[in-house]
């Protein structure tokens, strides 16, 4: 660990991010006193058991006073909070969700509460609080409900992992000052799998990590502390997370160990701090781990002792972790092993190790970053773009139940704009998952401030047209488009051994959002944005209202002074942060802005491209092949124009270059006056750490203006409209 002891506790670290259940000083949540008198659950289940204890942990904290705790009130006796599965738990729960307890508790067979009376928000015909189906309440959901007869706040769920989203859930509520009698909520998550990407290494280094080193790893070997996995699976658990793959998607030597005696039980180890707070443990595996650790000479999909090898392998991993996720995998992509050594597809490859996985019910999560990456920069016609849909979509119907395809947000890498993948909705019969990266390899690193909440909604608002109705990725990946089992949501994580987790105080804001969003794609950027500054700050109303405006414009904000309308990259080679124009203008990575002297952009169209725009669906095809229509964000990613082309906003592109350069600066500038409103109004640890990232911002965000403005002027020798200094 590279802080002082101590930061654990304190207040000023930020390590409690938005756990740390602060004293409400305007009285919200006092409201809630009476009730805080006493938690009620009866069941032995550890998940229950996490969910109890982070109720009474939260209830002390909130009210300076611990709670009575066990199975009495049962009878009847309130105050109380009372938690557990609506079948199981105890039998208030069955009065106040509405199931009688003359012996019909509404459980059918299975043991799931039954009772089909519920209408909307849980009331029946005659307006009464009805019950919830098991249906209604599903694998994960849950419900909160207030009883003035019982004399208490009941949080119900059908099963046991939804009795711990359910309190994570009413905690939230307590701390935004919901009245207590107006409690009703029923929610299911919108997506199955829920989950976060490590790319931590052994060694203890992160690739694109920002915020340290690992807590998983050091120097080769498992770390072990219990304390802050435990600590960081209950900042995933409180957002619905229920998915995590522990190491790098580029499986080095040693990892590729992880599936072997050597480590499993260090795994396992991992795995049993997660399984109690209700997520699963993946891990990335090497494809070629039948050579590297199998004594056998091909990793050919097809050849029957490379699937005997890894049917072995699942039953020992599984032996080791029964809950076990699956495989995680980056084949045939920037130098890792696949299928392709073989003459085999990807269908191949991943539906050899999903049947290993198939008998423990394990996934095989297979990544679709496949692409060309020794490109000649002098061949005009292979475009990177194109890569993943061109691989992928032949293949569709071909692949196994439990396989799922992970596809970036964008079919390049991450850029702070980029269109959607024109792979969601092109693949109806194959489960995906859609993967961002809450990391900032691209958007600052997390020195910068960009909150990308509001770009992951443009995303997943994003209609794909796949469906003569509405059809936006948030449904593809939710499954009920196409009504597969096996669909979800994924990011690339942004922690470290930081004591505040993600090195910018603000970027833990993306961590919350993502699992919240991940959850409940409807809900707003905005109201996002309050929920974690209210649970992180305090959320006395000005603290909110100068963070929110913060956190909203900074997407914007960045973008203004990187990389122009949607054309990207234009960053230092390898480590991806600062401006360099051309910094991979003639290398073998396909990422190019071809600017000369006359113009700048990629013509990815039809008609005289690459043919990219051709893989959407129709009018979304239109729209991008004609610059008339494309919107201008994304001008440069489909078209090559003359710097004098005259945007839809009445500028040029030239001009735009200039006026968002000088701008963007300006207001990472004001980004630190804003700040400073709040000097004083917060720990002042926490307030010194995000003023010191800003004050970096507002220097480098200069240097980027310069770069850009100076570069484009001299290609151009176009002069800037308002006269500004440009080098
Ligand atoms: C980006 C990133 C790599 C990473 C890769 C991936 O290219 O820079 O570090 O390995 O994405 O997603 O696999």
């Amino acid at each position: 660990m590279n802080e002082t002891a101590g930061y654990r506790e304190s207040a000023d670290s930020g390590y409690k991010a938005w756990l740390g259940y602060r004293r409400p000083e305007s009285g919200r949540g006092g409201q809630y006193a009476s009730w805080c008198t006493a938690v009620v659950s009866s069941e032995e289940h550890p998940l229950i058991q996490t969910a109890a204890a982070e109720l009474v942990r939260a209830i002390t904290a909130l009210t300076g006073m611990t709670p009575q705790t066990g199975a009495a009130s049962a009878a009847g006796e309130g105050p109380c909070i009372v938690i557990g599965t609506i079948p199981g738990g105890p039998p208030l729960l069955r009065r106040v969700f509405g199931v009688d307890t003359a012996g019909r508790t509404g459980a059918d067979a299975a043991g799931q509460p039954g009772v089909g009376t519920a209408g909307p928000n849980g009331t029946n015909a005659a307006g009464q609080p009805g019950a919830y189906t098991a249906e209604q309440l599903g694998e994960e959901g849950f419900a909160i409900r207030y009883s003035e007869a019982e004399d208490c706040i009941a949080v119900g769920a059908a099963r046991p992992a939804g009795v711990l989203h359910g309190v994570f859930h009413l905690l939230r509520l307590m701390a935004a000052g919901q009245p207590p009698a107006e409690l009703d909520v029923l929610e299911q998550p919108s997506n199955r799998l829920r989950m976060v990407n490590h790319w931590d290494n052994f060694d203890g280094s992160i690739e694109r990590g920002y915020a340290g080193r690992s807590f998983f790893y050091d120097d080769n070997r498992f770390l072990h502390d219990t304390e802050r996995l435990r600590d960081y699976a209950r900042l995933l658990a409180s957002v619905g997370i229920n998915g995590i793959s522990i190491n790098n998607v580029n499986v080095h030597r040693l990892e590729t160990l992880f599936i072997t005696e050597l480590y499993l039980p260090d795994v396992a180890e991992m795995a049993a701090v997660f399984r109690a707070y209700g997520i699963r443990l993946f891990l990335s595996v090497n494809y070629a781990s039948t050579l590297e650790i199998g004594a056998l000479t091909t990793a050919d999909p097809l050849d029957p002792q490379v699937q005997e090898w890894w049917k072995r392998k699942a039953e020992e991993i599984y032996r080791f972790i029964p809950d076990f996720g699956g495989f995680v995998v980056k084949a045939d992509s920037e130098n890792r092993p696949g299928p392709f050594t073989y003459g085999r597809n990807h269908a191949d490859g991943a539906n050899m190790l999903a049947e290993a996985l198939a008998p423990y019910g394990g996934l095989v999560i297979w990544r679709c970053f496949v692409y060309n990456c020794k490109q000649d920069w002098r061949d005009r016609k292979t475009d990177r773009a194109r890569a993943a849909y061109d691989h992928f979509k032949p293949l569709d119907g071909c692949f196994h139940d439990n396989v799922v395809l992970q596809i970036k947000n964008g079919p390049m890498d991450f850029q702070v704009r980029e269109p959607v993948s024109p792979l969601f909705g092109a693949m109806e019969d194959t489960g995906q998952v859609l993967e961002f990266q809450i990391t900032q390899e691209y958007t600052g690193q997390q020195r910068h401030l960009c909150y990308l909440v509001p770009q992951w909604k443009e995303v997943l608002d994003f209609n794909t047209c796949a469906a003569p109705d509405d059809a936006p990725v948030k449904r593809i990946i939710a499954g009920t488009l196409h009504g597969r089992q096996h669909n979800g949501i994924a990011a690339v994580v942004n922690v470290g051994n930081d004591a505040n987790w993600t090195g910018h105080l603000l970027a833990q804001a993306n961590l919350y959002g993502y699992g919240r969003l991940a959850w409940n794609p409807e809900l707003g950027a905005e109201e996002i944005a309050e929920e974690w500054i209210a649970l992180t700050f305090g959320g006395d109303e000005r603290q909110v209202k100068v963070i929110r405006g913060m956190l909203l414009d900074s997407w914007r904000i960045y973008e203004n002074y990187t990389a122009p309308l949607g054309v990207g990259w234009m960053v230092n080679p390898e480590h991806h942060y600062g401006p360099n124009v051309d910094g991979y203008e003639y290398s073998q990575w396909g990422t190019y802005h071809y600017a000369d002297h006359h113009g700048i952009g990629v013509d990815r169209t039809v008609k005289s491209g690459t043919g990219y725009s051709g893989q959407y669906y129709s009018p979304v095809a239109e729209l991008y092949e004609s610059p008339d229509s494309c919107p201008d964000e994304l001008l440069l990613f489909f078209h090559h124009v003359p710097y004098t082309y005259v945007l839809k906003s009445g500028k040029t592109v030239i001009q735009h270059i200039y006026d968002t350069h000088f701008e963007g600066a300006e207001q990472a500038a004001e980004l630190v006056a804003r700040w400073q409103q709040l000097a004083g109004e917060m720990e002042e640890g926490l307030y010194a750490q995000v003023l010191a990232r800003l004050q970096e911002q507002a220097e480098h965000a200069k240097e980027w203006r310069d770069r850009i403005n100076t570069y484009f002027f001299r290609i151009s020798g176009i002069t800037d409209q308002a006269g500004r200094t440009i080098y």
